[in-house]
């Protein structure tokens, strides 16, 4: 029987990957973990309830043509399958009015060599979603001998695993950096929290980044569950809202990656990438002012960018200047519209897990 699921870094050639749906999305209502995560600007504040018909069709359409694009360029594409947001999510320790979407693969599933493990998302109206991949994962099961299929520790997410009063609206600017610097974030250690977003994988290395969605305690997860890896935790002390590391810091190729400007990674943790002949270049500027409509998410989806193979990158079509950036870096551009599709939990990475790159684990930082 065949190999189906082998990916140790986000570089090497993809030859299979799952791209995310929009139906059925739904803004979720705020809970002890959310409203520290949606700016205080935002117009999202205080909104939930179904997203409106016409954006996800409009944002299915732009994901229709993202799967088209990378049928083209040889990957095999599967799809999640929608479960209804719309209702109310209960465990014996929480309840919340409804879920959210699974639109973001990226958010739930990480993939490392042949085994894929669903994460231990800190929100509540998250604690559904790895379902509406299960189908797929029971698949890849059932032709994959080698296939190990793996749910992380789930968490109870009782009112323990959050700090009350965290987030109050008045707080600066300032203060917010100033937590994020001082690694002070809404969740508790009571038990490992982590969305698969946070976690950049570099073969044998694990570059997790400690924020608002990932705590301490799921790094020593994974070190306890990866003995033969080494686990990383960065931080990016300029980023007020610290969710997901692919808005942050993104790996082009074996020795190159973008980081986010605003949010550069600290003198102390390059020390491992300069040793090692790691270039990080700062990434170039949005081509937005601000991001789409309802969309939680920054203006610097702008370098959310998908890496087909060392050479060939996917880049949303209007970021110009981040396009005209990897040009000068020696990729090949394809440019896909998504704009449509950020409002859904993100850009042309987050829409996407990895199923089967070529390449094995390789030891970037010996
Ligand atoms: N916090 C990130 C999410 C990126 C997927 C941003 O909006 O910049």
């Amino acid at each position: 029987m065949p190999k189906i699921v082998n990916s140790w870094n986000d570089f090497d050639p993809l030859k299979h990957a799952i791209v995310g749906r929009a139906d059925m999305s739904v803004i979720p209502p705020e809970e002890p973990a959310t409203s520290e995560k949606v700016p205080v600007d935002s117009e999202m504040r205080g909104m939930w309830g179904p997203r409106p018909t016409e954006t996800v069709e409009k944002a299915n359409a732009q994901l229709d043509n993202y799967v088209k694009v990378l049928e083209k360029h040889g990957v095999k594409v599967d799809r999640p399958t929608p479960l209804q947001w719309n209702q109310e999510i209960k465990t014996p320790d929480f309840r919340t009015e409804s879920g959210m979407t699974q639109m973001p693969p990226r958010d739930i599933l990480l993939t490392i060599g042949n085994e894929i493990i669903a994460s231990a998302n800190s929100f509540r109206c998250r604690y559904f979603e790895y379902l509406a991949y299960w189908p797929l994962m029971n698949e890849y099961f059932e032709n994959d001998p080698e296939f190990k299929w793996t749910q992380a520790p789930r968490p109870r997410l009782t009112d323990k695993s959050y700090k009350h009063n965290y987030y109050d609206e008045k707080i600066s600017l300032e203060e917010r950096l100033e937590r994020t610097a001082n690694k002070d974030f809404v969740t508790t250690e009571v038990e490992p929290m982590w969305d698969a977003a946070d976690v950049m994988r570099m073969g044998k290395d694990l570059f997790i980044q400690h924020g608002l969605t990932t705590n301490r305690k799921a790094m020593e997860w994974f070190k306890r569950y990866y003995p033969d890896l080494r686990v990383h935790s960065v931080n990016f002390p300029g980023d007020p809202y610290p969710i997901h590391i692919d808005a942050t810091f993104v790996p082009l190729r074996p020795g190159l990656i973008i980081n986010n400007p605003h949010r550069p990674l600290p003198v102390e943790q390059r020390k491992i990438f300069e040793a090692n002949d790691w270039q990080i270049v700062e990434a170039a500027k949005p081509a937005h002012d601000n991001p789409p409509p309802l969309c939680y998410s920054s203006v610097w989806l702008s370098m959310n960018c998908l890496v087909l193979d060392h050479k060939t990158v996917i880049v949303e079509e209007s970021e110009v200047y981040q396009a005209e950036q990897m040009d000068k870096l020696g990729m090949n551009v394809i440019p896909v519209p998504f704009r449509d599709a950020y409002a859904f939990g993100g850009g042309l990475h987050c829409a996407t897990a990895d199923v089967y790159r070529e390449g094995s684990m390789e030891d970037y930082f010996p």
